[in-house]
């Protein structure tokens, strides 16, 4: 075991935050009935059609559907890991809609049907590493987020790509908590966008993504802590400047706009060398964790001459 010290759930987010959440359970306690509880968000999978394997796929072991879809971070609907796939149902994801704007020749309003046509959907195979330590082998569909880019013709101003979630705290009950800075915001520097890997996804194993995932379209990329892969996405603006992101504001000290897997560099609180693998069981032993997540060779250019201490 190399975790330096054992880990409390008080300590894997900011203080502030845990606290909040001590609210927000009990005002859900408080304010939903035990049917809204016991409800999955499941009502809304279908297939999808055509789906071509892809080249870039891992060949580790898949995480069982359950556990990729019961076991979930996403603050909007409550910071534990259940809450996602017992109140994400709520989520209205059709109709839906991303503006893609900012530095490009021209702005668009486009549906995910629209997003979907600029390439053949692919089953990427990818495995996510969460900053908290832990990760699953998910089988996501979708395209290359560098079609979506393409399609729109970034100017020379395009430095990084900012990525917005839908802000509806009618629907959304964890938004109605300042847990974060709504809307959720999150970027990518622009070599990272365009990079092969990096993925729009709207499903995974080969069904529509549920809405505890990300649905209608969230990111997908591979070589950095799972946060970056933000859901429910509005909105991808091209912008000069870095955006500051979500939990740049909330912990500007644990966690960085980069955010590469690099299990040299440790977060404040705890140890990135290793990993515990969901759905092994929780005795299983934890995974040594590979450099940028297992891509050095893939992605290790554009880090080249970076110190990955300082940015991390
Ligand atoms: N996107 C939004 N909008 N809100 C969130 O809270 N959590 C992130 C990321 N995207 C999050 C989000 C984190 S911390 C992780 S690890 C992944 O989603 C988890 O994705 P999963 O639930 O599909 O495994």
């Amino acid at each position: 075991m190399s975790f330096k010290n054992p880990i409390r759930p008080s300590e894997i987010t900011p203080e502030h935050i845990y606290n909040d959440r001590r609210k927000f359970l009990k005002s859900i306690a408080i304010g939903l009935g035990a049917t809204a509880l016991s409800s999955m968000a499941f009502a809304k999978v279908r297939s999808l059609d055509n789906i071509v394997d892809s080249d870039l796929s891992i060949g580790d072991k898949k995480t069982s559907f359950k556990d990729i879809t019961t076991y979930n971070n996403y603050y909007e609907f409550g910071t534990k890991k259940t809450d996602p796939s017992e109140y994400a149902d709520k989520l209205t994801t059709d109709p839906w809609s991303v503006s893609i704007d900012g530095a490009v020749k021209k702005n668009k309003v486009l549906s995910i049907d629209e997003i979907i046509k600029l390439s053949s959907l692919e089953e990427r195979i990818y495995r996510l590493r969460c900053v908290e330590g832990w990760s699953m082998v998910i089988p996501w569909v979708g395209i290359p987020l560098r079609s979506l880019l393409k399609h729109v013709s970034p100017t020379n101003n395009a430095k990084f790509v900012k990525f917005t979630t839908l802000n509806r705290p009618s629907e959304m009950i964890g938004q109605r908590y300042k847990v974060l800075d709504w809307p959720y915001v999150e970027g990518l520097r622009m070599d990272e966008a365009m990079h092969p890997l990096t993925i729009l996804a709207v499903g995974l194993y080969g069904k529509v993504l549920p809405n505890q995932n990300g649905a209608p379209i969230r990111l997908v990329v591979p070589w950095k802590y799972g946060f970056k892969s933000t859901k429910a996405i509005t909105k991808i603006s091209l912008v000069e400047k870095m955006p500051e992101t979500s939990w740049m504001k909330a912990g500007p000290s644990e966690y960085g706009f980069y955010a590469n897997v690099n299990p040299k560099v440790d977060h404040p609180r705890w140890t990135q060398a290793t990993e515990r693998e969901i759905g092994k069981g929780l005795f299983a032993p934890r995974v040594k964790t590979k450099m940028f997540n297992g891509y050095e060779k893939e992605v290790g250019y554009m880090y080249k001459n970076m110190d990955l201490k300082k940015y991390f």
